[in-house]
Parts: C-alpha cells; sequence; structure tokens
C-alpha cells in the first residue's frame, strides 16, 4: 500500500477513493443540511480529545484497559433515557469488574451518540424475490422493506445530530451526578441475574470494593471525593465523510484540526484499503482513531497504513481493533504483531471479537455464539502474552437490554430463542446478562494469568 502525504484539509478525502458513500437525490437538500450542520455546537471539545489520548497512551504501555461498547447500529427511536441509562449501567459494571480483575483503571468508551452510519456487504436486500436498496443506518434511510423507507434522506443527518446531542447530555449529567458512584454499585439493579451461576462473583466483587472504600475511608478520615463521577468517551464509525467532514474544525487555541462529533472516530473494514478516502479523512484529524483490521490485511498494509496515519509514532493516536474470527486469530495475529514490534510503532492493541464471529442460524438470522466470542478473546489475550506485547482493550457490541440476538452463555438463550426479542437492525449484541458475564469471564482470565 502507498499513501501519499500531500496537503490535507477537511476536504481533501474528496479527491481520493469513497466506498459506502451515499447517493441522495436531491443533492441542494444535502448542501443546505451540511451548511446548517457546520454551525452547530460541536459535541465534544479539544480538551476531552486530548485527554483520551492521554489515557490511550496510558492503555497502549499496559497501565490502564479500554472498554469500548455499545449497539452496532444506533437506532433515533432509542434515544430514551431508559435505554440510554441501561446501557451506561451495564457498561459502568463491567468497568467495575475488569478494574477489579486487572487491577487497572478502565478507560469507558461508548458506541454511542454518532454510531448511525453502516457500512454494507451488500448494496440491496432482496426478500421473496423483491429487491431494494439495503439499509444503512439511521442517518441514511429505514430499516422498513419499503421502497420509500430505504430512500436516502439528507434530514436524517440533522436529526442524527439531534439525537447524538440529546444522548450525551444524559450521559455528561448521569456521569457526574452520583448514578456512577461506586457506593451505590450494590444498587445497580441485577434483578435480571438473580439466577445467574455467575452473580455470586460479581457481588464478590462488588463487597470487596466496598471494603477497600470503606478501608481508605477510615485511614484517611475523609470522604473519598470523585469517586462518583466518571467520564464516558464516545466513539462511532466516521464512515459519513461529509457529516464528518461538517464537524471538522479548527481549534484555535490547539493549533489543531479536531473532529468534533466524537472523541474516537474509527475507520471500518470495509473502507481500508490504498487511496481510501476515508484514511485520507482521518490523516488530517487530530483525535485518537481506530483502525479495524482483519485476519487478512497484509502485514506491510498495516505498517504502511499506520505509518501514514502516525508518521511521529505517538503513543496515544492509533487504536489498532484487530476482528478476526475465533478460527483465524492464531495464523493472522502474529504475523502482524510481529511487523509492528519490528517497526517499533506504538500502537493500542484492542481486541473486537464480535466480527469475525457472526454467522447465521438454520432460520437465516445473523447470531453469534457467546463461546466463540470468549474463545476469540482468550485466544487473543494468549498470543499477546506470549509475544509479549500489550492487549490494552476490548470492543463488544453490546446492549443494556434483554435481548435474544446473541446464543449462549448462562442467560441460556439458544437459537430457537432469537426471533422472542431480536431488535438490532444489524449485528447481534451481547444482552445484558451476556456482557456481565464476558467482563467477569476476562476478569478471571487474567486473575488466573497472573496466579501461573
Ligand atoms: C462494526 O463495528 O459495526 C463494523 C461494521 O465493523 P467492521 O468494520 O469491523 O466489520
Ligand atoms: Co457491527
Amino acid at each position: 500500500m502507498k499513501y501519499s502525504a500531500s496537503n490535507w484539509s477537511p476536504a481533501s478525502w474528496r479527491k481520493k477513493k469513497a466506498v459506502q458513500q451515499v447517493t441522495y437525490t436531491d443533492e441542494a437538500q444535502l448542501i443546505r443540511v451540511l451548511n446548517q450542520l457546520r454551525k452547530q455546537p460541536a459535541l465534544v471539545t479539544s480538551w476531552e480529545i486530548e485527554a483520551l489520548r492521554k489515557h490511550l497512551a496510558e492503555a497502549a504501555a499496559g497501565r490502564k484497559f479500554l472498554l469500548q461498547g455499545g449497539d452496532c447500529a444506533e437506532r433515533f427511536e432509542d434515544c430514551t433515557v431508559e435505554l440510554i441509562k441501561n446501557r451506561l449501567k451495564i457498561l459502568l459494571q463491567m468497568s467495575v469488574i475488569l478494574i477489579y480483575g486487572l487491577k487497572m483503571p478502565v478507560i469507558r468508551v461508548g458506541r454511542f451518540a454518532g454510531q448511525y452510519a453502516k457500512p454494507r456487504s451488500d448494496p440491496n436486500e432482496t426478500r421473496n424475490g423483491i429487491s431494494l436498496p439495503s439499509y444503512r443506518g439511521d442517518n441514511i434511510n429505514a430499516p422498513e422493506f419499503t421502497a420509500e423507507a430505504r430512500i436516502p434522506d439528507p434530514r436524517r443527518l440533522m436529526q442524527a445530530y439531534y439525537c447524538s446531542a440529546a444522548q450525551l447530555n444524559l450521559v455528561r449529567a448521569l456521569a457526574d451526578a452520583g448514578f456512577a458512584d461506586l457506593h451505590n454499585a450494590d444498587n445497580w439493579n441485577l434483578s435480571f441475574a438473580q439466577e445467574a451461576p455467575y452473580i455470586q462473583s460479581y457481588q464478590t466483587i462488588i463487597s470487596k470494593i466496598h471494603q477497600a472504600l470503606d478501608f481508605a475511608k477510615t485511614v484517611s478520615d475523609h470522604p473519598i471525593e470523585g469517586l462518583g463521577r466518571v467520564t464516558f468517551y464516545t466513539s462511532h464509525e466516521a464512515l459519513h465523510l461529509p457529516y464528518e467532514e461538517a464537524f471538522t474544525r479548527e481549534v484555535v487555541h490547539a493549533n489543531a484540526v479536531y473532529n468534533l462529533s466524537t472523541h474516537l472516530p474509527w475507520i471500518g473494514k470495509r473502507t481500508l484499503f490504498e487511496d481510501s478516502a476515508h484514511v485520507e479523512y482521518m490523516r488530517g484529524i487530530r483525535n485518537p482513531i481506530g483502525i479495524k483490521v482483519g485476519h487478512d490485511i497484509p502485514p506491510g498494509d498495516l505498517i504502511s497504513l499506520i505509518q501514514f496515519l502516525n508518521p511521529l509514532n505517538d503513543p496515544g493516536r492509533l487504536v489498532i481493533i484487530t476482528r478476526m474470527g475465533v478460527a483465524k486469530v492464531e495464523d493472522s495475529l502474529p504475523r502482524l504483531i510481529e511487523a509492528v514490534q519490528r517497526t517499533g510503532m506504538n500502537v493500542l492493541w484492542c481486541c473486537d471479537p464480535m466480527h469475525g464471529n457472526t454467522e447465521k442460524a438454520s432460520s437465516g438470522i445473523k447470531t453469534r455464539k457467546f463461546v466463540n466470542i470468549l474463545a476469540e478473546l482468550e485466544a487473543v489475550i494468549d498470543m499477546h502474552a506470549r509475544m509479549g506485547t500489550v492487549l490494552g482493550g476490548v470492543h463488544f457490541e453490546l446492549t443494556g437490554e434483554d435481548v435474544t440476538e446473541c446464543v449462549g452463555g448462562a442467560s441460556g438463550v439458544e437459537e430457537e430463542h432469537l426471533n422472542q426479542r431480536y431488535f438490532s437492525t444489524v449485528d447481534p449484541r451481547l444482552n445484558v446478562s451476556q456482557s456481565l458475564e464476558m467482563a467477569l469471564q476476562i476478569a478471571e482470565k487474567y486473575q488466573n494469568m497472573e496466579a501461573v
């Protein structure tokens, strides 16, 4: 892969090859919406982005751990207090378990407040002999299987912005208001899991945290400040480039250009190639960026890409999110790790055990098996340990609801249950119980590794 580092601007991606983009019937309306978006207040600040870069650099060095999770595709109709709260709650619970199990601070990054645009392998969807354009995410068209719903509508970009802003407003308020207070951790409703075999381990962890807090309070003689506040960062796939461009702003005091629609934008697997407009766009922004890599990326291509996107080898800049599938890790991951090691590149390795393990159930519905997700994660943890590198984070598609989209785990979702509460419009997510169990499994894995 060759990249040419010619002059960058927020619009220089327009000269490159942009795939997975939308053709609107009313181009003038798109331009009107984009001009409006350009004037809207940004969703995040450059200070927050800089803070995240520092945290990620720490994670790359093995001193912090990244937990990234949320929906595959956010829906406008899901912008409700209940759903947002439940998602934060599960991310908090998972983070507490990871802090305890890995003995290090956890950086919480949601796939939310902007995860609206989806790349699709097939531009069309066929049902009963009828073919329509695929659903591409709520900021582009609607999932209903009618010709009208599938027409891209530029006004959806504005709605995506408003939903992101409303969601972020609640997230910031809750994160600041004691919702996240560790002292309240046993109130984080676990009614869904009373029967689950792992509930005991969770309660043990929470009571040990309480003991530690009580001890610290006793010896310091003061209330411990700051425990009620946590930070959630946001992330989404920066797929819809005209939207991303509208939030790409110069920040004078920082003397840099940022994407202020999210903290951590990422490049999806389908838009990662030589001369890609998405790669060009990411090159010039100061945000940390994620890169989704599959088992088939040649190590030389990964190296060129890393050098192109991070020429100064800054440790907080790149998150390499591997998503290979459980069967491919053993063969493909060492080659990538070796190439990065050989060239002395600073990256944060993160594992997405979801996207390489998608399969079709016998009914034709997309699903993933809990055992495969966990097995990929364990294989990746072992591989990094064997090669002397650091796995600095994990990336999940999950929800705080009791859905039936992925199979397995202690909650006992079987293939025949998939149509009971399957709400995802794109990829299947871990439900609340499967997510909690996954975090406990990771914590246990690290504790066992420490013990040997
Ligand atoms: C996703 O994260 O939803 C996605 C489409 O991932 P990938 O680009 O890794 O396939
Ligand atoms: Co997905």
